[in-house]
């Protein structure tokens, strides 16, 4: 099993906290986004991985209504009715549990007995790595079981995003919780976010990911991801508009359509609104190079993709520019970009396996040397996505 000793810390807590076993637990991986930035909503295209750090959810019924739920590391208690789940304003860790549990109670056949649960994981928080879409897929998995109720994998997805959306305050895709349920070992996750069908692709035995954590906290939630949502919203309008072929979203509009037809719309929305179309292009272009075994050229867009951050989009920041001009310069790596919503956390990082650990070693000499606060470089390994463990 996958981060067993974990697994193993959160039954011990479990058993002292509540005095007894769970008897249902759920493990659910964080994923690494890989090429395919702010595609999700627009739905595009997008390379991720679900990563070997997770999360585990432990839960067993109780005799009322009262649910119980533990933050397993800071051991911090919260209680509420499952016939009353409402989201927390100061105590922000619990929404996504809540949002997610009050989605399967939705599905469930009642009365419903409340629960005691406790959740604990491995996923550095606020890194990228989306910690946020593990606990939901974690604590879906188990309380679906907890109380019959049948789903499918995008269903199950779709009830962690409307937990963001409706309990966490943020209007995200589908890109973590979907990676967080597909992902399968040493592959990557290939998605289509208009039909939300994905498939797995191997990358081959000659490349790996390294995880450099700038430990800038990111913060979706103070609005700058959904500004950005809303300016691909705006520009889809418009090429709507201007475009003689149906458009809904931005996944609609290719680069020349946007050079061509661009005229009228603000310019600010107008390269907004260039990121995740050239991001679109560049997943079906680097889908055709891992096909022929080209790593270079799939790293080559992994630098393209940080430079329409950059530049267009504007979700990057100081420290992830500064990880990815350090990566460009260092011998052996193939690729590096921001993944995930951005404006702080992590920057991914294509690498070939005999090549990991210096580059590992000399970006963070580089980058240490630059920042007071050091970044955390971690070797990433594809990994299996959610399960029932118990
Ligand atoms: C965050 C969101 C995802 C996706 C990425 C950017 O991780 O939760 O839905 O939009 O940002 O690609």
């Amino acid at each position: 099993m996958q981060n067993e000793s974990v697994y193993r810390e959160l039954l011990e807590k479990y058993a002292s906290h509540f005095g007894g076993e769970p008897s249902v637990a759920a493990y659910a991986p964080g994923r690494i986004e890989v090429l395919g930035n702010h595609t999700d909503y627009n739905e595009g295209f997008v390379f991720s991985a679900a990563i070997d750090y997770g999360t585990f959810f432990a839960v067993c019924p109780a005799e009322g209504t009262s649910c119980r739920l533990v933050a397993g590391d800071l051991m911090r208690e919260v209680t509420f009715d499952i016939n009353e789940i409402l989201p927390s304003r100061n105590d922000t860790w619990q929404n996504y549990v809540k949002g997610t549990a009050a989605g399967i109670v939705a599905l469930a056949a009642g009365p419903l007995k409340g629960f005691d649960a406790m959740f604990l994981g491995n996923i550095p928080l606020g890194s990228g790595l989306s910690s946020s879409a593990a606990l939901e897929m974690c604590t879906g998995l188990a309380l679906a079981k907890l109380y019959g109720v049948e789903t499918d994998p995008v269903t199950m997805a779709k009830i962690g995003q409307k937990a963001e959306h409706e309990y966490a305050g943020c209007k995200c895709g589908l890109l973590d919780q979907i990676s967080s349920l597909a992902g399968k070992e040493g592959m990557l996750v290939k998605t289509d976010f208009r039909s939300i069908v994905y498939e797995t692709v191997d990358m081959g035995p000659d490349a790996c990911f390294l995880m450099v954590n700038t430990n800038a906290k990111h913060r979706l939630v103070d609005g700058a991801y959904d500004q950005r949502r809303q300016a691909c919203e705006t520009a889809a309008a418009h090429f709507a508009k201007a475009l003689r072929h149906p458009v809904t979203h931005l996944r609609d509009v290719t680069m020349a359509e946007w050079a061509l037809y661009r005229r009228g719309l603000d310019p600010v929305a107008a390269d907004r609104a260039a990121h995740p179309i050239g991001e679109d292009e560049r997943v079906l272009l680097g889908a055709q190079m891992l096909q022929t075994g080209d790593l270079s050229g799939f790293g080559r867009l992994m630098f393209d993709s940080h430079a329409s951050s950059r530049y267009l989009f504007e979700n990057s920041c100081e420290e992830l520019d500064a990880v990815v001009d350090i990566c460009r310069k260092i011998p052996g790596v193939l690729g590096a970009r921001l993944s995930g919503g951005g404006f702080g956390g992590s920057v991914v990082v294509l690498v070939h396996p005999r090549d990991a650990e210096t580059a590992a070693a000399a970006i963070a000499n580089v980058y240490n040397a630059k920042f007071e606060t050091p970044c955390t470089v971690s070797m990433i390994h594809p990994a299996a996505g959610a399960c029932l463990v118990k």
